[in-house]
């Protein structure tokens, strides 16, 4: 299939805009993603407008930590986005295939995820809808942020919101109380989102989980309740990325990969129990200090019995200290005289 200079290689998934395919740009030689919006949005006319405006802005921005947005093009009546091809797929599905990462690597990933949404907060972008499927690994297995600005165009028109998706910017799990209560989105709504996928990282588990949209919601408002085995140093620092007002929330991304980092040069012991000393890594040490008290009890006991036992059994050294008493005094029934 073909579409405009780019001929389609496959079909990579299904999201609020539309269609994501793998590309190959025929002119450039090289792969892309291609984002086919909806039909449903391009028949609105002012939304197609504010998507082309918003993927010049995405264009614009150029970091080594965002998914390159490349063009915004129309071919045979299909509204598409070119973007750079992430052939290391994404967040979403490293954890779904992996389980929980490792601190180290949650660290990594949080730190490369940080330079560029700090490099996109710096021009005034925010994301609005950070969540593990808009993070994607490039084929080095760098991580980088995708959809970067495009989640406000669905917010900003209802009809097209509620059609195009669930009717939320952004998806339940990773969104900021203000943003449920519809208030103006600032850069701690990402500051929020990105602590979510830290949690997700490190439990690969969502944070806030429910069995319905206002379920979830609930969850945001409610007290914040961290899993027991985040390391207890990163405790605060995420609460604090998590609060729930913006005011009070960490100030910057870079501040709360900072505070992290500060936490991460000392408790190598309290990080190296929550980290490697998994519960059955626990019930094994604690079964072998249980042997090594039962061996102990036991030769405390063995000992104990031959202390008690000992003067009624022959020894060498009694024996040796009788025998020549037996010698030098022969008795009638002594079988062996000893000669004189
Ligand atoms: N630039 C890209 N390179 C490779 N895969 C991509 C790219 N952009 C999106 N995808 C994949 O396409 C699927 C749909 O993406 P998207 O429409 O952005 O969904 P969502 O609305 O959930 O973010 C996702 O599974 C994602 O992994
Ligand atoms: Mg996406």
């Amino acid at each position: 299939m073909e579409l405009g200079k780019f001929e389609i290689l496959e079909e990579l998934g299904r999201g609020s805009y539309g269609i994501v395919y793998k590309a190959r740009d025929k002119a450039l030689n090289r792969l892309v993603a291609i984002k086919v919006l909806h039909t449903n949005l391009v028949n609105d006319p002012s939304f197609l407008s504010r998507f082309k405006q918003e993927a010049q802005i995405a264009a614009r921005l150029n970091h080594p930590n965002l998914v390159p947005v490349y063009d915004f093009n129309e071919a045979d009546g299909n509204y598409f986005i070119v973007m750079g091809y992430m052939g290391g797929g994404s967040l979403k599905d490293l954890l779904n295939q992996q389980g929980p990462l490792s601190y180290e690597r949650a660290l990594k990933i949080l730190e490369q995820i940080a330079e560029g949404l700090a490099y996109a907060h710096q021009h005034e972008v925010i994301h609005r809808d950070l969540k593990p499927a808009n993070i994607l690994f490039d084929e080095t297995g760098k991580a980088r942020i995708c959809d970067m600005g495009l989640a406000k165009l669905l917010h900003s028109d209802s009809t097209t919101s509620m059609s195009a998706s669930s009717g939320l910017v952004g998806t339940p799990a990773y969104i900021a109380p203000e943003v449920w209560e519809d208030s103006p989105a600032t850069a701690a709504v990402d500051i929020y989102s990105t602590a979510c996928i830290l949690v997700e990282m490190l439990t690969a588990t969502p944070l806030f989980q429910g069995d319905s949209t206002p379920g979830i919601m609930l969850k945001h408002f409610q007290q914040l309740n961290l899993p027991n085995n985040l390391p207890a140093g990163w405790k605060p620092v995420i609460e604090k990325a998590l609060a729930k007002t913006p005011g009070e929330r960490t100030k910057s991304i870079q501040e709360l990969v900072a505070s992290l980092r500060k936490v991460e040069k000392n408790p190598i012991r309290e990080k190296v129990f929550h980290d490697e000393v998994t519960n059955k890594k626990r019930s094994a040490v604690l079964l072998v200090m249980g042997g090594l008290v039962l061996v102990v009890l036991l030769a405390i006991m063995v000992l104990g019995r031959g202390a008690l036992i000992g003067p009624g059994l022959p020894t060498v050294e009694p024996q040796a200290a009788l025998e020549p008493k037996h010698r030098n005094q022969p008795t009638d029934c002594d079988p062996n005289p000893t000669p004189h």
